[in-house]
């Protein structure tokens, strides 16, 4: 059941702490400072890394090939649908790895098919035992995030996230006591974010808007798009999310007054970038949300701040989503739209 909630989206939205929780469990723990992948103990690094995913799980690999680049791996990310051994040089030194909550997504099964059928080494990464994707491919590593009944996937992409955060540490074979604290200490963060977030008075307060753009650089460039997504899916209103440099190359000409301006800026490398960009909205009369864990910096540019918890460079974007995955939430119930079932989708998409 819905356990009290209206929907099983918003369920599942405030299930993430125990959802990260599981994924955490047993491999890393506070006795140690690596991170123990017991699936994992077979896998050996080939470069560079391909994923290949569809939807919010493409976002969610975005991320992961921003980890492994950053550790110093080449990664690249494919959409499931545009992957092909004709189009993407891959062999037997290849390593493939499908990011699938379901397991059973038709474009990302044809793609590790393909994968394998060249003699690359597959992994899936999946939220589901004995699916197919889990069958297919060399290696299986589980996310854990439980049953998601919602088809806008919540809990499953921060357990993604959070997965992709582990296989980094792995085929980097690299980890440090403070990449385990700020893991360990995920879940605690995003219950504060989910006790504390204003995202209802942001929804209602926007709810009217016909669009709706989403900004975010580096580790935050995956989570405005799917912010950007979520928007699209329950609330069927235009929603547009890009990397924050990419605004003056075009967007910038659809930016009005009416047009609300999610801006992720984080305390990362090049967060002043971003507040530039924030600048340039601002300058066109847009309403800003700052979604940031340094309020300080940019409440002079911004109409409502959304808050998150510090969680570094890497981790703070994915609390930066909880509060977007609640404001998509917050402005599809006042419209009422069918949340948990929205028109036209499928939670698994079976056919190419
Ligand atoms: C969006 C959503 C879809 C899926 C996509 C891939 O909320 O759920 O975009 O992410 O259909 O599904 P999986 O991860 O099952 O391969």
């Amino acid at each position: 059941g819905k356990s009290g909630y209206d929907h099983y989206m918003l369920k599942e939205i405030h299930e993430q702490p125990k959802a990260i929780r599981q994924c955490l469990r047993e491999r890393v723990t506070e006795l140690d400072s690596t991170v123990v992948v017991e699936e994992l103990a077979d896998l050996e690094l080939s470069e560079p890394v391909q994923f290949v995913a569809c939807g919010t799980s493409y976002h969610a690999a975005m991320f992961g090939a921003e980890l492994l680049r950053e550790r110093g791996i080449p990664a690249q990310t494919f959409l499931a649908s545009e992957f092909g051994t004709d189009r993407v040089p891959i062999d037997e030194s290849s390593l493939v790895v499908g990011v699938t909550q379901s397991g059973e997504t038709a474009d990302t099964m044809r793609a590790l098919r393909e994968a394998n059928s060249v003699g690359a080494t597959t992994l899936a990464l999946t939220n589901t035992v004995g699916s197919s994707a889990a069958r297919e491919c060399d290696h299986v590593m589980y996310i854990r995030a439980g049953p998601e009944i919602g088809v806008a996937a919540t809990k499953t992409f921060a357990s993604q996230q959070v997965a992709l955060a582990m296989l980094s540490s792995v085929l980097s074979a690299e980890s440090s006591p403070a990449f385990v604290e700020r893991l360990r200490a995920l879940p605690d963060q995003i219950q504060q974010v989910l006790d504390e977030s204003d995202a209802r008075a942001v929804a209602e307060t926007y709810e009217d808007s016909d669009a709706y753009f989403f900004i975010g650089r580096g580790f935050n460039e995956s989570v405005a798009l799917e912010g950007a997504l979520k928007m699209k899916e329950i609330t069927y209103k235009h929603a547009e999310g890009f990397a924050a440099g990419e605004l003056k190359h075009g967007p910038l000409a659809l930016v009005t007054d009416r047009t609300p301006v999610f801006a992720l800026v984080t305390s990362e490398r090049d967060a002043a970038k971003t507040l530039g960009n924030v600048q340039e909205v601002k300058a066109r009369d847009a309403p800003v949300i700052a979604v940031t864990d340094v309020p300080e910096k940019v409440s002079e540019y911004a109409d409502h701040v959304l808050e998150v918890p510090s969680a570094g460079p890497r981790f703070t974007p994915v609390l930066a989503n909880i509060q977007l995955q609640l404001v998509s939430y917050w402005v599809a119930n006042r419209l009422g739209r069918s949340i948990d079932k929205p028109r036209n989708l499928a939670k698994s998409v079976t056919v190419e």
